[in-house]
């Protein structure tokens, strides 16, 4: 994947993300369609995983099939938003090893502060996708990538729903290796650090919080 950020402008992705955004929108039906969401932007974000062929034997004949090569990839969830976006990945690739990260923000600093931490092991052989509805500040993803690229991981990339340009900044200067890919790039931050015209706090529409 060359480019540091991907928007997938897909009408389908557009229109379930309208959708999301909308306030009336019930619990149930903003998780189903992050469900979905999630599937559609996992098909981008994995376009170019290494691929190899296998022989297989079809009911006429043998052939050699393409299968994905190297090790099982590693999606990592940055708590607890990002398990809106996993659920829905682990549908499509039921093999994924997954790792979770416990982030919190600092109302005050919005600095993001560590609580969880588990991920799968050989991360340095494995593409790594780490999953976060909200690229905000940055600051959360920033540090969970700090952490994975702690356990070796390499090869990752970034996936969310929406994004704001602040975010997308940080994390260029701090992880430019990691690219990222999202449904919309929104238009700043607020000064309680929330996406605007965004959707609100993710986990609290996922889950039915306030
Ligand atoms: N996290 C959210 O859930 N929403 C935002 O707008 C920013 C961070």
């Amino acid at each position: 994947m060359k480019d540091h950020l991907t928007i997938v402008r897909h009408p389908l992705v557009q229109h379930k993300l309208t959708l999301m955004r909308q306030k009336d929108t019930s619990t149930a039906v903003f998780r189903q369609l992050l469900r979905e969401i999630s599937q559609l932007l996992a098909y981008e974000v994995t376009r170019e995983l290494p691929m190899t062929t296998r022989a297989i034997e079809t009911p006429l004949q043998e052939m050699d099939a393409p299968v994905l090569a190297g090790r099982k990839l590693a999606l990592v969830s940055i708590l607890r938003a990002g398990n809106g976006l996993l659920d829905g990945m682990l549908e499509l690739i039921p093999s994924a090893r997954v790792g979770f990260v416990g982030l919190y923000r600092d109302e005050a600093t919005l600095k993001p502060v560590q609580y969880y931490f588990k991920v799968p092991e050989m991360l340095g052989q494995r593409l790594t996708i780490v999953v976060d509805p909200m690229l905000a500040t940055g600051n959360s993803s920033v540090a969970a990538i700090d952490l994975i690229k702690g356990k070796d991981a390499r090869d990752i990339r970034f996936m969310c729903l929406l994004a704001a340009p602040e975010g997308v900044e940080r994390m260029h200067q701090a992880h430019p290796d990691v690219p990222i890919v999202t449904a919309a790039l929104d238009e700043r931050l607020n000064e309680k650090g929330y996406i605007l015209p965004g959707l609100g706090d993710a986990g609290d529409r996922m889950f039915g919080t306030k």
